[in-house]
């Protein structure tokens, strides 16, 4: 009888050998509209995003990586006005209309108990839970850097299926932690405003660090 682990992690390498021997690389349009091209938004066209589109965005986002496939980044898609006016007096005053006028912004959070999850999603180690159940620092950490890191992936992911983003970290955490997450384990880290672009509003490009400013080969 064939083993599944042993026959799924076959056809895992066979899955990455065909990738990399496909020279598949981004073309500089997929690079334009992901990085080189792309901007921060800040006001917004009066067009909805569907769910089809935020689903397909996550499906995107949740493939990064993660420590130990941890993925403790939680989103939750404010799109009624009940929860705009909630969410509104937690952001700093300018960062309001920006909210506002979105169709959907996404609270990028963390779970704190993304290791309850593990055994799951990380079957290579069953002791995995037991680095993060009683050690609430090394929670802490796991979970900020990783759920960042996942707050990256979404914001690429938004741009590859074809939305505007404008990131927000404006406004009181521990306003939106009692307003949205109260007796939870969720905690919020930054606000991702997404939808179709009112280009007019974005102002000129901002310098970014050279290679020799920012990089060193040691
Ligand atoms: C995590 C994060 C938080 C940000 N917070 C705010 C904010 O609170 N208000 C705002 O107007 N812009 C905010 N920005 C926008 C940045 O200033 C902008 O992304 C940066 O200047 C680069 O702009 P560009 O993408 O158009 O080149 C934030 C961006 C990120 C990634």
């Amino acid at each position: 009888m064939t083993d599944p682990t042993a026959a799924a992690d076959e056809a895992a390498r066979a899955a990455a050998k065909a990738l990399q021997e496909s020279g598949v690389s981004a073309d500089a349009d997929t690079i334009k509209l992901l990085f080189t091209e792309a901007r921060t938004h800040y006001g917004w066209q009066d067009r909805d995003v569907s769910e089809e589109t935020l689903r397909a965005l996550y499906d995107i986002a949740k493939m990064g990586p993660t420590s130990m496939n941890q993925q403790p980044m939680r989103v939750v898609f404010i799109q009624s006005e009940d929860a705009k006016d909630r969410l509104e007096p937690c952001l700093m005053e300018t960062n309001r209309p920006k909210m506002r006028t979105a169709p959907v912004t996404a609270i990028i959070a963390y779970d704190l108990n993304f290791w309850e999850e593990l055994p799951t999603l990380f079957p290579p180690n069953p002791a995995a839970q037991d680095i993060f159940k009683n050690n609430s620092t090394a929670a802490q950490v796991n979970a900020f850097r990783n759920g960042t890191l996942q707050g990256a992936y979404f914001m690429l992911a938004a741009r590859a299926v074809g939305l505007d983003v404008g990131a927000m970290s404006g406004f009181d955490n521990a306003k939106v932690d009692e307003e949205f997450f109260h007796g939870t384990s969720l905690k919020s880290n930054f606000l991702v405003n997404l939808g179709y672009a009112d280009t007019s509003k974005i102002f000129r490009r901002l310098p970014r660090l050279a290679y020799d400013v920012a990089c060193q080969t040691l």
